[in-house]
């Protein structure tokens, strides 16, 4: 099967080399942008892409929602199939294109766009046939995991872990979509999609990591804590919860050995009980050949990710409840239902009873709305 390939950056390029050794496929052309079709094998309009009958599928991996939507729903319109590593395209518009790729009998895969080479969708596309996922996540953000992990073993301060992630090519120029825990919300999205067949929107919560200091680690950690951005999705009865917030985990948790820009995530089958899939989030050579294997997926029949009946629906997080470790201001700690605090120089250091997912967050919004700092983090039981 020939592939085209849309957007020769990082995964793009990766994903073209490959497909020159891959069993079964081989590469097509190569959409860039105009004044960039410096070789014969690029080319500067979807439709040479489209009006091709030598290709058989395209792989999107320019990124954003435009016209990247436009570009994939013109190639499944044409029975083409689509992969794709774009999360932002699929979280906003993924039921959309699985909808137009059924319509033309062509396939649909993204497993790139979550986990990076981690075969996380792949395996609940698989799991959910034959077992009741009953809850997932993970540490879903490499950039995130880096700097939490410098942080806390090398005593950096957050500027400096993430000067380091931008040096090492983990962390973008502009990080805000890692940092602020949006990256993985999207991920959560898509994951909670493939297992359930429903993609939550509204009410989606996400705290990342912005406001945690080397100070909070040392004292986190003397007391046998290593935290880590944890992304996880359930169900609540009719509903389905998703959201990101830090989280702190005991000494011989699977996740504290997750170092570096590494990934890791889990899903609890009811019959199978807890899955970890661990590996590389991110990297040209990691996320093609995710894409590769959805390509693979491809000659061997596996035609959708999302399930037929997958529609939008609200997120549910007053329903799930963690003890929260907060540092806040001193003379604000009597807000929260307190287990055990203490306090020095004005700001208090805390853990609280029993606290839903929503009601944290929102204490947290009101306190910076106040024009104080927070750093909250759940505690793992
Ligand atoms: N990098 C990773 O490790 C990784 C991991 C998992 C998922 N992903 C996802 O994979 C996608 C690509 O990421 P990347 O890191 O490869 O990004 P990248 O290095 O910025 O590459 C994107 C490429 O697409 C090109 N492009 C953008 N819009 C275009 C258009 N309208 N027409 C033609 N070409 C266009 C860009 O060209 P210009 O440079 O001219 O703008 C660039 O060459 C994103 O959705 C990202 O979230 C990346």
């Amino acid at each position: 099967m020939k592939v085209a390939v849309l957007g020769y950056g990082t995964v793009g390029l990766g994903v073209y080399e490959m497909l020159k050794t891959a069993k079964g496929l081989e590469p097509g052309p190569v959409l860039v942008r105009p004044g960039k079709d410096d070789a014969p094998f690029k080319v500067t309009s979807i439709e040479a892409i489209v009006n091709d009958p030598e290709v058989g599928a395209a792989a999107e991996v320019m990124g954003g929602v435009e016209p990247a939507f436009s570009y994939a729903a013109a190639v499944l319109s044409a029975g083409k199939h689509l992969v794709t590593s774009n999360k932002a395209l699929v979280a906003a518009r993924g039921i959309e294109l699985a909808e137009i790729a059924r319509e033309h009998g062509a396939a649909f895969l993204f497993s790139a766009a979550c986990g990076g080479g981690v075969p996380f969708l792949h395996h609940l596309s698989l799991a959910r046939e034959s077992d009741e996922i009953l809850s997932l996540g993970g540490i879903l953000n490499g950039t995130t995991n880096y700097m939490l992990d410098a942080i806390q073993r090398l005593g950096l301060e957050y500027e400096q872990a993430l000067k380091d992630a931008q040096r090492l090519g983990y962390a973008e120029a502009d990080p805000t979509a890692d940092v602020s825990g949006l990256d993985a919300l999207r991920k959560i999205m898509l994951a909670c999609a493939v297992a359930w067949g429903r993609l939550p929107r509204e009410g989606l919560l996400n705290e990342g990591i912005a406001s945690v200091t080397a100070a909070d680690a040392a004292h986190f950690m003397a007391r046998g804590y290593t935290c880590r951005l944890m992304a996880r999705g359930g169900k609540t009865g009719d509903g389905i919860y998703a959201y990101v917030e830090p989280v702190l985990l005991r000494e011989g948790a699977a996740e504290c050995s997750v170092l570096e820009n590494y990934n890791m995530a889990r899903y609890e089958g009811a019959c199978a009980g807890p899955i970890i899939l661990m590996g590389q989030g991110a990297g040209r050579w990691p996320t093609a050949s995710a894409v590769l294997r959805d390509l693979g997926c491809i000659l061997l029949g596996h035609r959708e990710m999302l399930p037929a009946c997958c529609a939008e629906v609200p997120a549910d997080n007053g329903g799930v409840s963690h003890l929260y470790y907060v540092r806040l201001p001193a003379h604000r700690a009597a807000a929260l239902p307190c287990e055990s605090a203490e306090s020095a120089g004005g700001v208090a250091r805390l853990v609280t009873k029993p606290m839903s997912v929503a009601a944290m967050h929102a204490f947290a919004a009101k306190i910076r709305a106040e024009g104080g700092e927070i750093f909250f983090a759940a505690l793992e039981q």
